[in-house]
């Protein structure tokens, strides 16, 4: 059996739906279900006896430590996490508490549960931490992309956040030994994708003929991956990855967001097309850039590849084909995630009724 945190959020669900697609070994889902945590991402495995789903938050030692010795994991995969880098800015709070204390307390429980394993158990178990490359900060046009050995240099709440997290599990390996993996991953993009973020806001904003808010100059680079190639990574990585060690998770496909807004609209036009017949494009809106926006981010996953084998399947043509075809196909999903507390949210960020 293994124990994953925060599975009912865009990557842990892909995860949770992947994984049972390919395994018949349990999983214990702890979620908090905030507004990211969503258990319609997850009705595809209702009624399901391989997934126990548990609504709770990760600081609750007790509920945490109970689950452990109830449950008796082989590892715990850890998703939960506030996410956004433009909440992270409004509020920083929930960041600390979850992604810092939040990521403490559950090393704390692991650490009490490992202690009580058996010799043979406690060299086999793994705890994996699913980390961001925000926390290596912004890289220059021509500077090489992150490596495992860059320095931490995070520009964000958010980012702070993980890094804080990245260095707290670091530091449990080192004093405690808790077998523990860190992922770094660039940005992931796919179906489930809470629509506060750029691709599937800008194809719900498209489809509802609203504005498509391009913070800046829309140059910023990102290096998109295929949810379902994260959590390929993340399977090796458990399967195969050296305790202690951490592995960069990217695409090799690095965009500017202006391209990623301009791809989508393409493919929106040939799939849906407008009814006046103009391209979807006419919907850009460029809009005041995020403070601190970082410039680019480019991920070296050399390491992943030669030892462990990794490669992603989707390139960011047939990635970004299949994502904009699952949201056409699921706007009965769509719908329910940008009512109520969406609405609030969407309206203090950009405070623009034309846009919301
Ligand atoms: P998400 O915001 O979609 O989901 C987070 C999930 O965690 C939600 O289901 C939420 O309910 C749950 N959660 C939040 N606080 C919790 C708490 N205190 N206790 C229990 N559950 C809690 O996030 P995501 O995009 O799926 O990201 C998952 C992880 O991957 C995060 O750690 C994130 O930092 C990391 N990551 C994300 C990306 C990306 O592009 N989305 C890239 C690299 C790494
Ligand atoms: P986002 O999806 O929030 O991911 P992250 O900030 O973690 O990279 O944003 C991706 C990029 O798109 C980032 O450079 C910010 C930009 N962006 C916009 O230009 N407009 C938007 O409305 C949003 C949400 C993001």
């Amino acid at each position: 059996m293994i124990f994953v945190t925060g599975g009912a959020g865009f990557i842990g669900s892909n995860f949770v739906l992947d994984w049972f697609e390919k395994y018949d070994e349990p999983i214990v889902n702890l979620d908090k279900l905030t507004y990211a945590g969503n258990l319609e991402n997850l009705a595809d495995v209702v009624g399901d006896a391989r997934h126990h789903f548990v609504r709770g938050d990760i600081n609750d030692t007790n509920l945490v430590s109970g689950l452990l010795f109830k449950y008796k994991p082989r590892a715990v995969v850890h998703f939960a996490a506030e996410s956004h880098v433009d909440r992270s800015i409004l509020g920083p709070a929930d960041f600390i508490e979850t992604n810092i204390v939040g990521t403490f307390r559950l090393l704390e429980a692991l650490r009490a549960y490992w202690a009580e394993l058996d010799d043979h158990s406690k060299a086999d178990f793994r705890f994996l931490h699913v980390s961001t490359d925000e926390v290596y900060g912004s890289l220059s046009k021509d500077e090489p992309a992150f490596g495992e050995t860059n320095q931490y240099a995070p520009n964000s709440p958010y980012s702070a956040s993980k890094a804080a997290s990245d260095h707290l599990v670091r530091a449990y390996f080192h004093t405690y030994a808790l077998p523990v993996l860190t992922s770094n991953c660039s940005n992931n993009y796919g179906p489930y994708h809470f629509p506060e973020k750029l691709i599937p806001l800008v194809i719900h904003n498209a489809l509802s003929n609203k504005a498509l808010p391009i913070y800046g100059d829309g140059q910023q680079i990102r290096d998109w991956l295929y949810v379902r190639d994260h959590c390929s990574a993340i399977q090796r990585i458990l399967e195969a990855g050296r305790p202690g060690e951490t592995y960069n998770v990217g695409g090799w496909n690095e965009k500017a967001n202006l391209d990623v807004v301009k791809a989508l609209c393409s493919i929106l036009d040939e799939l849906s097309p407008r009814v006046d017949g103009q391209s979807y494009r006419s919907q850009i809106a460029f809009v005041s850039d995020r403070p601190g926006h970082d410039r680019r981010y480019a991920i070296d996953a050399t390491k992943l590849k030669n030892e462990l084998g990794w490669e992603p399947v989707e390139t960011f043509d047939t990635g970004i084909r299949k994502t904009v075809n699952w949201y056409l196909n699921n706007q009965k999903w769509v719908a329910n995630v940008t009512s109520g507390a969406y609405l609030k949210w969407i309206g203090k960020q950009y405070g623009n009724d034309e846009i919301a």
